[in-house]
């Protein structure tokens, strides 16, 4: 079963491990004594389908739920046998491993996933994905190193950042005026639907260049209720193929095909969108030169890479900040001291409640990154990805040949008391460097805490969900007292973990 072990990896990945913790990594040196892949725990299928049906453990209780219960039954590792298409899959729970898997991944980590979507960008449409770069999100390899290369420039830059500093700012004012009006002043709330606009609505004015108008239903784009109602049902569409048994690889059926179609609008509506700036840069004179932003830059050098990375964008950042921007808010309305805490800072910085947002003067923030951060570990948008490893590898003591699919998913470290002291607590002061140096227990490991990922492959949109959040609370904050008055907020973990149920933050004006 195992090919021949790469020892030089090994060794590296030895000398990689100087994390502040001391710890034992040296497993890997000992590959011989490592056991054989095939004596790793398997799932029984029969057994995990029976746990999937009305009445077993697994029934609608999500993937963090599954994960949590596998650990639990087998220890740090298991193996997910093969089913309809879908390879055998290790799912792994170690921190050890995650960080094993991580250091190794050289610079092309391979993520299985999203087989779907890759064949409707492929087949269907080629002319968008069909060239020299892939999507950024779904592909792998070369094709994948290329784009994102390209996209790293343009997103992670903070100067391309802080540009949309004043945009967004503009959005949260709207929000917030949308929020009074539609009630009247006497019982101001902020509801999870609220949320998806304003993710929609920044996210279109970052990646798109377009303002769609969500809070203001005279002036709303037509094209912004397709491409609400698109995203909402392509993200819906794509957990049932994605995590639920599936025959789409046999056999077209009725929903298949309407998922092609809801890409297919997707895909035309974002096109629309493009062609639409392109036209103005036409007409945009030297004098009248608008800023530049990401999709002019990145329209500079592709449009298709342009509307590969507005199209990801709409897939990877929405749900995953709408939930973070719910986590946050959630956090803070259910510890009114941190609130207040927070609310001095903002207030120090911001001391006039209509001020415009300035991007430098967001710098001397510590406490609203900590808060954010915090509430990151509590309730993180994604809880895990996979790697197609690349090398052999030992994992949890078991031999791992290259080209298997590992899970890892780290949300199951954030509430450990090893790694996080009173880690059902909400205390943003445990990633503040003067806090840290009083108490030293709360320094966090760089591998027990990572939301938006890790190294090459993480998140290109990190910095821009993180402006956009501390820009929204900054707004929030110091015009308003958010209270939360229902029952613990529930989340449901398919791709991304999204709260649900009766969300809504009640507003009292300061
Ligand atoms: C709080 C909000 C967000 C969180 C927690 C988050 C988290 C993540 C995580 C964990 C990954 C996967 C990393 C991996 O496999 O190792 C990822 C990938 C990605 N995210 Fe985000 N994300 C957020 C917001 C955004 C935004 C706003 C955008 C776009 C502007 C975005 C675009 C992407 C893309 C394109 C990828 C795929 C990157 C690749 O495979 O190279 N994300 N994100």
């Amino acid at each position: 079963m195992l090919r021949k072990l790469n020892f030089k990896v090994l060794i590296n990945n030895a000398k990689f491990s100087t994390i502040a913790v001391p710890r034992v990594n040296d497993q890997n040196l000992d590959l011989k004594a490592a056991k054989p892949f095939h004596e790793i725990p398997k799932i029984n299928r029969l057994k995990l389908i029976i746990n999937y049906l009305p009445g077993g453990k697994y029934y609608k209780k999500g993937l963090n739920e599954l994960h949590r219960s596998l650990s639990k039954e087998y220890g740090n590792i298991v193996i997910m046998p093969a089913m309809l298409g879908k390879p055998e899959i290790v799912f792994s729970y170690s921190d050890h491993d995650n960080e094993t898997i991580l250091l190794n991944e050289g610079n092309f980590p391979n993520r299985y996933s999203f087989e779907i979507l890759k064949y409707f960008r492929e087949t269907l449409r080629p002319d968008v994905y069909g060239g020299e770069y892939g999507s950024v999100a779904s592909e792998n390899g070369e094709r994948w190193y290329k784009i994102r290369t390209i996209i790293n420039q343009v997103m992670l830059p903070p100067k391309n950042v802080q540009q949309f500093v004043q945009p967004i700012d503009e959005i949260s004012n709207e929000f917030i005026d949308f929020i009074r009006k539609r009630s009247n002043d006497t019982n101001d709330e902020i509801l999870g639907k609220d949320i998806n606009l304003w993710t929609l609505e920044s996210m279109a004015s970052v990646t798109l260049n377009k303002r769609l108008n969500l809070f203001n239903e005279k002036f709303i784009d037509p094209r912004a209720r397709e491409l609400i109602q698109c995203v909402r049902k392509f993200f819906i569409m794509t957990v049932d193929f994605e995590l639920n048994p599936s025959i789409w690889k046999f056999y077209h059926t009725k929903a298949f095909k309407e998922y092609m179609e809801v890409n297919d609008k997707l895909l035309n509506t974002v096109l629309s969108f493009i062609e639409e700036t392109m036209e103005n840069m036409k007409n945009t004179t030297d004098n009248n030169q608008e800023v530049e932003g990401i999709l002019q830059k990145l329209l500079k050098i592709d449009k298709r890479v342009a509307v590969i990375m507005a199209s990801d964008s709409l897939f990877a950042g929405i749900d995953t900040t709408g939930s973070g921007t719910i986590g946050v808010l959630y956090c803070l309305a259910k510890n009114p001291e941190k609130q207040e805490k927070l609310r001095q800072e903002i207030l120090k910085i911001f001391p006039n409640k209509d001020e415009p947002i300035d991007a430098r003067k967001m710098a001397n923030m510590p406490y609203i990154r900590s808060c954010i951060k915090e509430a990151l570990r509590l309730f993180p948008p994604v809880s895990g990805t996979s790697r197609t490893i690349a090398k052999d590898l030992v994992l949890s003591g078991y031999q791992i040949p290259a080209g298997t699919v590992v899970v890892t998913w780290p949300q199951l470290f954030y509430r450990q008391e090893k790694f996080f002291p009173k880690s059902n607590e909400y205390i943003p002061e445990r990633w503040l460097k003067e806090s840290v140096k009083d108490c030293p227990h709360l320094q966090v490991e760089k591998f027990h805490f990572l939301p938006f990922g890790h190294g090459v492959r993480s998140c290109p949109g990190k910095r821009i969900a993180n402006m956009e959040m501390e820009v929204l609370l900054i707004n929030l904050l110091r015009k308003f007292k958010i209270e939360w008055h229902q029952d613990d907020m529930k989340v449901n973990s398919v791709l991304v973990n999204i709260p649900y149920g009766d969300i809504r933050f009640k507003l009292v004006e300061l």
